[in-house]
């Protein structure tokens, strides 16, 4: 009996919940290293935000978008994705530019719920606004990079491309628009009929048929201008300036409309195929403009945090640190009221710690510590209490020796010490 969390979404209970946690603590620790400020902005956005941005053509505004009237019958939809929000906030906020900004926020998206793929899911996202130096695409894609790695992830391929601009993009779409044409009846049956919407994204489809005709498509590569062909070596030096490897992919568009320029995605080979995409971005710059906004350059990334952890797990690393701690066991009245102090005293040292809320057996007590996470616990008997010691066992092995009581703290702070 009872509810079931809505499909596609999901409960997070420890010890899940605390590796997401250490996710989330890792994305505020490592984006402020780089110098970036943290943003929060609505859960819901008037749907123009994303319609007007993401693309009539893209998936996300297709099918994705959880979309609903309020009371005032103003359309607003569930964030999808963050990028078209932080521009609107941090552009009408007048904030000084270039801005560099990050989010750690859930985003909705009604898609068919499988392996990766969810209706509501977690997003580390980077942005910078106000430049179009190659330096701020590569600072994105380097840091992606580190978080990746400071997860803990090995396997993590990054892939990039340049699609182009405003100046050369038309003339390619013209280009492979006429090459699909001459092969529509090679396509996958959606593309078939939808490949004029946007051409470039037949590049992308997974249908092995769409993939054949895509490998012998026109390359963007050869038909970019001057000044994508100039940024986009800029990006690679910087990439390997920074050590990075990465492969260059001709295919590669990213499902969002609004990129220009550098699109990248780090894939990882342990996730589903279509689900492989540990996180993706790239460069926006005429994003500010759809949105009735003052021309601001863009570029950035956003991981799926959810994604992360099962990559994590499909790897076979990332096991659940322990709660490290000290849960203190008495026994007798006298050993508690004692109890109660050491746990002020080590939590006032910042030492967690905790002990039962009311009075059972020794062996009731030592259950719950190991229930709790406890790494260490703290026992007090009479003679303890009597001598001004503690019993500090090691609940991994078993270890155990007595110490003075207030060197416990100290202890639990050094452990090998
Ligand atoms: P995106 O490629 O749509 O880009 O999403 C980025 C990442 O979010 C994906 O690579 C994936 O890891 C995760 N993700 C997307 N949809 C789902 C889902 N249904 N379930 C689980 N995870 C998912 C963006 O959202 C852009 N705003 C990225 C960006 C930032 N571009 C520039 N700045």
């Amino acid at each position: 009996m009872g509810f079931a969390p809505p499909r596609g979404t999901a409960d997070l209970l420890p010890p899940a919940s605390e590796a997401m946690r250490r996710l989330y603590e890792e994305a505020h620790a490592l984006a402020v290293l780089y110098g970036y400020r943290y943003v929060e902005t609505p859960a819901f956005e008037a749907t123009e935000v994303f319609a007007h941005t993401s693309g009539e053509s893209s998936d996300v505004v297709r099918k994705e978008m959880y979309t609903f009237e309020d009371k005032s019958h103003r359309s607003l939809t569930l964030r999808p994705e963050g990028t078209a929000p932080v521009v609107r906030a941090v552009v009408t906020s007048g904030a000084s530019l270039p801005f560099k900004g990050y989010y750690v926020e859930a985003m909705w998206r009604y898609g068919r719920p499988q392996k990766g793929r969810l209706r509501e899911f977690r997003q580390l996202g980077v942005e910078v606004l106000g430049t179009e130096l190659p330096g701020a695409d590569v600072e994105t894609i380097v840091l992606g990079a580190e978080y990746l790695r400071r997860a803990g992830l090995r396997d993590v391929r990054l892939e990039v491309n340049s699609i182009g601009d405003a100046s050369c993009r038309p003339a390619y779409r013209e280009t492979l628009l006429a090459y699909l044409e001459r092969n529509r009846g090679r396509l996958h049956d959606e593309h078939k009929e939808r490949y004029a919407d946007n051409p470039l994204r037949v590049l992308d489809c997974r249908d092995d048929a769409c993939r054949d005709v895509a490998r012998e498509a026109p390359r963007i590569r050869d038909h970019l201008c001057n000044g994508c062909r100039e940024h986009f070596d800029g990006v690679l030096r910087g990439l390997d300036e920074a050590g990075l490897a990465w492969e260059r992919v001709d295919t590669l568009v990213r499902g969002l409309d609004y990129y220009v320029r550098t699109a990248y995605e780090y894939v990882s080979p342990v996730l589903p195929e279509g689900q492989a995409s540990l996180g993706g971005g790239g460069r926006y710059d005429g994003l500010a403009e759809l949105l009735g906004l003052p021309a601001t350059p863009g570029v950035g990334f956003a991981l799926g945090l959810d994604r992360i952890l099962l990559a994590m797990k499909e790897e076979g690393g990332g096991a659940a640190e322990a709660v490290c701690g000290v849960f203190v066991v008495t026994m007798g009245a006298e050993a508690r009221r004692s109890g109660g102090e050491l746990v002020r005293e080590l939590r006032a040292a910042g030492v967690p710690a905790q002990m039962a809320f009311d009075e059972r057996s020794l062996k009731g007590q030592l259950r719950t510590a190991d229930r709790a996470g406890a790494g260490f616990v703290a026992i007090l008997g009479e003679r303890e209490v009597a001598d001004g010691t503690v019993t500090l066992r090691r609940l991994a092995d078993g270890v155990e020796e007595t110490v003075p009581r207030g060197d416990v703290a100290s202890r639990m702070t050094r452990p090998d010490a």
